[in-house]
């Protein structure tokens, strides 16, 4: 007898491409394997008799990406929120990440990131550590245990930044190639990715180094682009010879192509870039939250989109004061309009099914077929009881889909299936 095999029972909702969301009333969302099998209104032969959760009128839906999130920033989020992203990286990020170099701050700290991530819907997540390695261990331990199917970096970061918050390039290489070799076969649900923080955090003999592990381990990789004016001013400094900050990395090999990439706000891609990125194939993790709160600007996703680019959705804690994805979708679709409205109107606002598509099979399908219901795709699913709400009985399920993502917290989230495992 197949031990993974059962069905859930509800109000399904996914999203099969970015323009259509498909819902499906009280139906049976078969998992085999780990992989979801099919949705059925009535349970087919073959699966007769199967083990079914029946969860009445509930809502259930693709797991939630975070496609970018910095998990020792939990600890401080919705601090300095009126602060634009330099000054903020100095007076908060900075001396905050430092206190990570003891242990024992960072089991406290990450266990408490451990736990509110694992409540939330998020199944999958690409986490920044800090740049130690014994708190990055700790952090992939604690997240193991919970089955968030994460990539996990050590950060890498050799000038501009504080005192007890840098290391040499020599040493930030040798600790990362040897964190790297210490991660085989150590984990079953998280996996490293190379962390360079963002090109004024790292020197060239550090980039140059970077991209020689990622072509020997061939690991992915995540990383900063173009957030900010007066960061992308600085990179412009610090590498004259480009185009666009974007060329920064792909100076050292490490920009999509053969490297899979995630790259953070993209915010202000200028022709040659957004160009770049595409061909590349480089995963955009749009973070609307952070954007406003560090007072970067809007992405222009609208024009991401109609390119068939890849792009996702990142809570980007702490700039992002918020871990849940449902509020960045919510921000998603409210930036886009400030956006129209007072920069470009030629550039529509972001509709609900192409925020839900973002956050599920957008981002998820940096780890495969991942973030939908279509068969074969990763049973990762979460059960949504929105009763607190109350007169779910007059909206279809679109709409109660909208009233999730707008007002719902984790008590909505009862349920978390990943990979076909119940994790809650
Ligand atoms: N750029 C470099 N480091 C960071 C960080 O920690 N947060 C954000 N939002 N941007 C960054
Ligand atoms: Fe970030």
């Amino acid at each position: 007898m197949n031990k993974n095999l059962f069905a859930l029972k509800g109000n399904i909702v996914y999203s099969q491409d970015k323009n259509n969301l498909v819902t499906a009333a009280s139906s049976y969302l078969v998992c085999e394997d780990g992989k979801v099998a099919g949705i059925f209104k009535t349970i087919p032969k073959q699966y007769e008799g199967i083990c079914v959760e029946d969860y009445g009128i509930k809502l259930i839906i693709p797991g939630l990406t975070d496609l970018h999130v910095h998990a020792p920033q939990f600890t401080y989020r919705s601090l300095g929120m009126d602060m634009e992203l330099l000054p903020w990286l100095n007076t908060y990020a900075f001396p905050e990440e430092a206190k990570y170099a003891q242990v024992e701050y960072a089991k406290k700290a990450y266990g408490r990131f451990a736990r509110a991530l694992s409540a939330s819907a998020t199944t999958r997540a690409a986490i920044f550590a800090t740049l130690h390695v014994p708190a990055t261990f700790i952090l992939m331990d604690l997240l193991d245990q919970t089955g968030v199917q994460a990539y996990i970096g050590k950060v890498n970061m050799d000038r501009n930044s504080s005192d007890n918050l840098i290391e040499t390039a020599e040493q930030s290489a040798l600790d990362t190639e040897n964190w790297l070799k210490e991660c085989v076969g150590r984990y079953k649900n998280v996996k490293p990715i190379l962390t360079p923080r963002f090109i004024p955090s790292c020197t060239d003999e550090l980039m140059e180094r970077i991209g020689e592990l990622q072509r020997k381990y061939n690991v992915p990789l995540q990383s900063h682009l173009s957030e900010n004016a007066s960061e992308i001013a600085w990179v412009q400094q610090l590498h004259p010879d480009t185009k666009c900050y974007g060329e920064a990395y792909q100076k050292y090999g490490v920009f999509g192509g053969n490297c899979p990439t995630i790259m953070a706000h993209c915010v202000h891609p200028n022709k040659t870039e957004l160009e770049l990125m595409d061909k590349n194939g480089v995963y955009i993790a749009h973070c609307p939250q952070s954007n406003m709160n560090l007072c970067s600007g809007v992405a222009p996703v609208r024009t991401y989109l109609d390119r068939n680019m890849r792009i996702g959705l990142g809570s980007d804690v702490a700039g992002g004061a918020d871990l849940s994805i449902f509020k960045a979708m919510a921000d998603t679709i409210r930036a886009s309009k400030l956006r129209w409205t007072l920069k470009d109107k030629a550039l529509a606002p972001i509709t609900v099914p192409e925020a839900f598509y973002m956050a599920t099979k957008g981002g998820g399908s940096f780890w495969g077929k991942v973030g939908s219901f279509e068969e074969g795709y990763e049973f990762d699913a979460v059960v949504l009881d929105d009763s607190n709400l109350e007169g779910s009985e007059e909206f279809s399920l679109q709409q109660r889909l909208e009233r999730m993502i707008y007002l719902s917290d984790d008590r909505n989230v009862i349920h978390k299936y990943i990979k076909g495992i119940k994790t809650r």
